[in-house]
């Protein structure tokens, strides 16, 4: 089975820039042709919020004639520059049945790999976090299926990860969430998006992991005082792959392209 993590898609109004700079429309449209041009298509697609810039309806519209495009079914849950009834208002027709009311969780369970997405989503801040209900609510999906490998994916990542500006602004009350994945060893990886950039920790007997986005990047930049600033590094996705042998491996895709591929044994043996 393979799952393409999209995140942190920043969709503007038309001719709009994100933070003056970030031409994201264009970004999404050149990493949706690329997951596209795939040597093998994923079986889903799972967006780990920011679908757009500023929660307005246009961007959702535009968001939804982008993702549209993909022919594999495409799982949402917001970010913090999301707005949650927009996010409902606007894409619709990509959310599952059951995937409303206060928070917009989900679990898809029609693939090998069982997928839980989370809404860490708080209304007016850039912090996320799952209040008593929403953990309440994992800690019963996972006990449903205990043994089969689980997919746990979110916006804001619950672990820190030393660049301060983002630290400050991660899943809240992070050791509720990790009591909770503790207690369920099938959940092979938690996927994250927010911080822009990749990271891979160890968290609560499996690994967390957060993407790159496919438009801007943060700065890798680990000083305490370090200001929050973005680079344009090339923008990238990730692909987890899964077989019973092998469980969930990671590959991040590079959505430019770049010279080659050339063969590997194309001139004489250097040993020779
Ligand atoms: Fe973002």
């Amino acid at each position: 089975m393979l799952i393409c993590q999209l995140t942190d898609l920043h969709v503007l109004a038309e001719g709009s820039l994100a933070y003056g700079r970030v031409a994201a429309n264009r970004m999404v449209a050149r990493a949706i042709d690329r997951v596209l041009r795939l040597d093998q298509r994923p079986d889903v697609v799972v967006v780990t919020g920011d679908l757009t810039h500023a929660g307005a309806l246009e961007e959702y519209r535009s968001v939804l004639g982008q993702l549209q495009h993909l022919p594999m079914p495409v799982l949402v849950v917001p970010g913090n520059h999301d707005r949650r009834e927009t996010l409902v208002h606007g894409l619709g027709p990509l959310l599952l049945p059951g995937q409303e009311g206060a928070r917009l969780h989900l679990v898809a369970d029609g693939f090998p790999v069982r997928i839980v997405l989370l809404d860490t989503l708080v209304p007016g801040s850039a912090h996320g976090e799952l209040d008593a209900a929403s953990l309440a609510w994992l800690d019963a999906r996972l006990a449903e299926q205990p043994g089969r490998p689980t997919l746990v994916g979110m916006h804001h990542p619950p672990f820190l990860c030393g660049i301060a500006h983002l630290d400050r602004i991660a899943l809240r009350d992070s050791r509720a969430f990790a009591a909770v994945i503790a207690r369920h060893p099938q959940v092979e990886r938690v996927v994250c998006g927010h911080h822009h950039r990749p990271i891979t920790t160890r968290f609560a007997g499996t690994v967390a992991s957060v993407a790159p986005s496919v438009v801007h990047q943060a700065e890798l930049a680990l000083a305490p005082d370090a200001p929050a600033r973005f680079v344009l590094e090339p923008p990238a996705f990730q692909l987890h792959r899964w077989t019973p042998e092998t469980g969930l491996v990671t590959h991040t895709v590079q959505v430019d392209d770049f010279p080659g591929p050339y063969p590997f044994l194309a001139g004489p043996d250097p040993r020779a």
